[in-house]
């Protein structure tokens, strides 16, 4: 690959945890990468010399964004569900067996020049780095297969084969809960570097406190991370789960009682509380409040959750600005949970932030700041760079770290 200095940057937001609110801006800078990692940031009339150059003409730069939850390997839509919604409709889970159904008729070829797709159109928005989750498969083969799908583009591949209790165990959750907890989770562990749960007692579909705990305890048995989808629908065990068992991330949410909001305070360094507000926006429901976590001192990330159901959109900008009018975040606050936030969340220091050592995964903004990112709404000035990479890094793969 060599080496390339990006010059020409009108405002260097790098996230490297100094300066007001985190952002470390530098004005004037440059950056040197070679073979993919930043070498060198500077003032950009000291920049060393290197193979190529490009010159941003002024453009802002960010660290590109960092989506750590998303259901990207799904075939067919639920667009007649999401207009029910908007009519007055509750979300209960019940049309992910819908989409199970799609994705099992799916061939390998659909099904992942779909997921190519979707990839492809969130790094035209800025993100750089993607969580990809099964889910949509439920028996073993086709959890398999999700898997096998999702590494082909990522990395932080996860194993959600108790997202819902499939249609075919209904009268026998415990055999479901046996099959994710048992072989289901032998064959799907080889593809997969995290395991989640939808942990929600008030939909009939998903999983209980108990159930979740049984099939993350077998998941981290098997050297698996944990993550967990907690407190979306309702209060529910989901955030003192994921604390008790040390879960990198509870994704969601939206509804956390004083002492939800206490324990994710006290485990700040370890558990990251994932807000997905596009889900609110998309399900018509209360967003999370995400000023009181910061203020009580909670570790925050921000992502998409882009699946057929609660949320069909994989634009990390959309979900700053989400984040800015709706869940009471500054927009640097916003930026940070996007970038360095959700890496915390998968356990990474090499994404996210733009420091010497870290990847050079960028995301460039037709725009003269990064403010811009929530000022204007639904406008596509993020992009993700380096732009055609060949092979895995080209897909926002990074390599991984032991979770
Ligand atoms: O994160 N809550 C569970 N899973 C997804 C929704 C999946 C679907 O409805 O298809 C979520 O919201
Ligand atoms: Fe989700």
């Amino acid at each position: 690959m060599g080496s390339i200095v990006i010059t020409g940057i009108g405002e260097l937001t790098t996230c490297d945890g100094t300066g007001p609110d985190l952002l470390g801006i530098r004005a004037d800078a440059a950056i040197v990468a070679t073979d993919g990692l930043i070498e060198w940031i500077g003032p950009a009339g000291a920049a060393p010399a290197a193979d190529d150059r490009i010159d941003l003409e002024g453009r802002a730069v960010t660290p590109g964004f960092v989506d750590s939850h998303s259901h990207l390997v799904f075939a067919g839509d639920r667009a007649e569900e999401f207009a029910a919604r908007m009519a007055g409709q509750p979300y209960d889970g019940g049309g992910i067996g819908v989409t199970v159904g799609a994705t099992r008729e799916a061939a390998d070829e659909e099904l992942a020049a779909l997921v190519a797709s979707r990839v492809a159109e969130a790094r035209a928005q800025g993100t750089t780095t993607l969580e990809i989750k099964s889910g949509y498969g439920l028996t073993v083969a086709d959890e398999v297969r999700a898997l096998r799908l999702a590494s082909r583009f990522t990395t932080e591949t996860t194993f959600l084969g108790a997202h819902v209790v499939p249609a075919e165990f209904a009268a026998d959750r415990e055999g479901y809960v046996e099959l994710v907890s048992g072989p289901m989770l032998a064959a799907a562990a080889p593809y997969a570097r995290w395991i989640d749960v939808f942990c929600e007692p008030n939909s009939p579909h998903a999983f209980d406190g108990d159930e979740a705990r049984t099939i993350l305890r077998a998941g981290a048995a098997a050297g698996l991370g944990l993550r967990v989808h907690g407190n979306q629908l309702g209060p529910g065990p989901g955030v003192q789960l994921a604390v008790e068992l040390r879960a990198a991330s509870v994704d969601h949410c939206a509804h956390l009682t004083d002492a939800d909001v206490a324990a994710l305070r006290d485990a700040r360094e370890q558990t990251v509380a994932t807000l997905l507000p596009g889900v609110e926006f998309c399900t018509h429901s209360p967003y999370p409040d995400a000023a009181r976590m910061v203020t009580a001192g909670a570790s925050i990330a921000l992502a998409t959750d882009c699946n057929p159901g609660t949320c069909y959109s994989s634009s990390m900008p959309w979900v700053i600005s989400l984040a800015v009018r709706e869940l009471g975040l500054t927009p640097a606050q916003a930026l940070y949970a996007a970038t360095a936030g959700s890496a915390r969340s998968l356990r990474r220091d090499d994404i996210g932030r733009l420091v010497i050592g870290a990847r050079a995964d960028l995301a460039i903004l037709d725009a003269p700041s990064y403010l811009h990112l929530a000022y204007r709404p639904g406008v596509p000035i993020a992009r993700a760079w380096p732009p055609d990479v060949q092979g895995r890094r080209a897909n926002g793969i990074s390599p991984p770290s032991a979770p």
